[in-house]
């Protein structure tokens, strides 16, 4: 736990404006020092405008408005990535941009070579945005952050139902693991035990998150899922399900 404390690996910081080498050189993630105090004051300040009952209640319409349309769906591609990030975007005053978010999510971190798609999407989300700015990079950053987590929380809570268990939102948390550097060593850092983190790093939007999911989830009663078998996403880190097929009707293995 005390290693949560040390400084995260850095990440090159002469890179080209505006690409996803430019986003992780300039959001709170990546950074140490007086730049992590600053950034993370600007993606805290961003949260601290939007209400929790309020993103609850729309996440919570905006699947329904959803599920109403359609007989069959996959949660994680449908509705846990793009309804959280979608209903954030808006109380950001920003446009539906969860689809470049989604992009950007899979290219964020530093081991992955960003794809043609994401780098494309990066320059939209700028556009979005506001510019290659600090304040950009954090509304970016905030939305990026908030992608495949949420929709872990979501996608774990739901298969957990399936298997019988009370399918509590934190029981099983999606993001197992992060990188520090300690003694000019980068090490991995287990999470166990703290769903949202600690220290200085701790997770400024998990209230948003939980009142998300909750939105989410809550729409989604009376489902059930229609595969035995949940398909779990292949990363060291992330541990949530990548397809989750849902239909309407409620016996076994649906939400209560
Ligand atoms: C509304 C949704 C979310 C938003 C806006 C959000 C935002 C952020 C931001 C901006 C950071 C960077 C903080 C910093 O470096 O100072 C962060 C870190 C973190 N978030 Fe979230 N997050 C969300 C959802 C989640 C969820 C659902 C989880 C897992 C259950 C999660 C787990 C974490 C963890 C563990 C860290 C710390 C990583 C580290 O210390 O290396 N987040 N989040």
């Amino acid at each position: 736990m005390t290693q949560l404390t040390a400084p995260v690996p850095p990440v090159p910081a002469d890179v080209p404006p505006g690409g996803v080498a430019w986003l992780r050189a300039t959001v709170a993630r990546f950074s140490n020092g007086a730049d992590h105090v600053r950034r993370r004051a600007l993606a805290v300040s961003l949260l601290a405008e939007i209400d929790e009952n309020a993103v609850q209640d729309k996440a919570f319409a905006w699947t329904q408005r959803i599920l109403s349309e359609v007989e069959d769906v996959d949660v994680m591609a449908v509705l846990a990535r793009p309804v959280p990030v979608g209903v954030l975007a808006e109380a950001l005053g920003l446009p539906d941009v969860s689809a470049e978010v989604a992009l950007v999510a899979a290219a964020y971190h530093p081991h992955v070579t960003p794809s043609e798609a994401a780098e494309a999407a990066m320059g939209r989300l700028i556009g979005a945005c506001g510019g290659v700015t600090e304040l950009a990079a954090a509304r970016i950053g905030v939305l990026v952050q908030a992608c495949d987590a949420t929709a872990g929380l979501i996608g774990n809570a739901l298969s957990a139902s399936l298997a019988g268990k009370p399918g509590e939102l934190l029981a099983d948390p999606p993001v197992l693991r992060t990188r520090r550097r300690v003694d000019g060593e980068d090490v991995t850092v287990e999470l166990t035990g703290t769903p949202f983190g600690a220290g200085p790093r701790e997770c400024p939007g998990s209230a948003h998150a939980i009142a998300l999911a909750t939105g989410v989830l809550q729409a989604l009663r009376g489902f059930r899922l229609t595969e035995a078998e949940t398909a779990w996403v292949s990363s060291p880190n992330l541990r949530m399900p990548s397809v989750l097929r849902v239909t309407r009707g409620s016996s076994a293995g649906g939400l209560c």
